[in-house]
């Protein structure tokens, strides 16, 4: 956080995941609970420390079992998935195409030029590419695994992708402030979330009236036998209206576009 316009960008986009209070940013470690380079909420006083070079805004709160599971299992998954992934899914579905995938999913964010966008389980960075493509606004992911962010990481790095700011964090909390991001992608995992109506709460807060949520999820065997397809449609907020459902690869993936409007 050298730069200090990039800083003040930073702060500005950001908030108290637990209280939704200001923050401040901390470069000498200061006082109990500070340490350099860490943010402190100027309301509640919870320190946000850097972990391996990313501001960690997971909370307590955030750690439901299903959560704790997700981040175990992605940060042993983490330095397979981008080999296994493909893969796997090939394996399962034979006309799968991850480009073709990729492709449908930063096209259902209706892009502009300066589109700013939010992906909420960004993991290893996959979609950012097909995103930044296409639009040259502000672009930030946020996963619940480190090991998963680590690699998206350096992927941001080597394919020069431009500025994206990374957050650990989790869905059900974002550390943002309201109203910042014409769209946000929950990029896979919705079904497994502790609590899917929060995190759809959340990005609905976080997105700008007359913005897009979208949800995209796969929908295997497993999601089906344990009902969650339909999860999200289940648990919506008042604030979003769904205004397409999309089936991929003969309905192993969906796309879910939802309307932001607020009352
Ligand atoms: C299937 S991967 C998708 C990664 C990426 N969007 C892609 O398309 O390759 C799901 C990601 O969601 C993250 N995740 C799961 N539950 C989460 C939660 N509650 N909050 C934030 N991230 C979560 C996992 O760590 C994992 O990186
Ligand atoms: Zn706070």
């Amino acid at each position: 956080m050298g730069d200090a316009s990039l800083l003040e960008e930073v702060l500005a986009l950001l908030r108290c995941p637990a209280c939704g209070g200001q923050l401040e940013f901390l470069e000498q470690a200061e006082g109990r609970g500070g340490s350099p380079g860490s943010f402190r909420c100027l309301s509640c006083a919870r320190v946000f420390p850097m972990r391996r070079g990313l501001p960690d805004f997971r909370i307590p709160e955030c750690f439901t079992t299903s959560n704790r599971l997700s981040r175990a299992l992605y940060n042993i998954y983490a330095p397979l998935y981008n080999r296994l992934e493909n893969a796997l899914a090939r394996m399962i579905w034979p006309d799968f195409s991850e480009p073709r995938l990729r492709r449908e999913i930063a096209a259902s964010l209706e892009l502009g030029p300066d589109t700013s966008v939010l992906e909420v389980c960004v993991g290893t960075g996959g979609n950012l590419p097909y995103i930044r493509a296409r639009t040259r606004g502000l672009l930030v992911g946020l996963d619940i695994s480190e090991e998963m962010l680590c690699i998206c990481a350096h992927k941001v790095k080597q394919m020069d992708l431009g500025t994206v700011y990374l957050f650990l964090g989790c869905a059900e909390y974002l550390p943002f402030a309201s109203d910042v991001f014409d769209r946000v992608l929950i990029g896979g995992g919705v079904s497994y979330f502790g609590d899917p109506g929060r995190a759809l709460a959340e990005a609905a807060r976080v997105a700008t009236d007359d913005g897009l949520v979208v949800v995209f999820e796969q929908s295997s065997l497993i999601e089906r036998l344990l009902g969650r397809v339909d999860l999200p449609l289940r648990c919506l907020p008042p604030d979003l209206k769904v205004l397409e459902r999309r089936w991929l690869f003969g309905g192993s993936f969906y796309l879910l576009k939802l309307a932001v409007g607020k009352s």
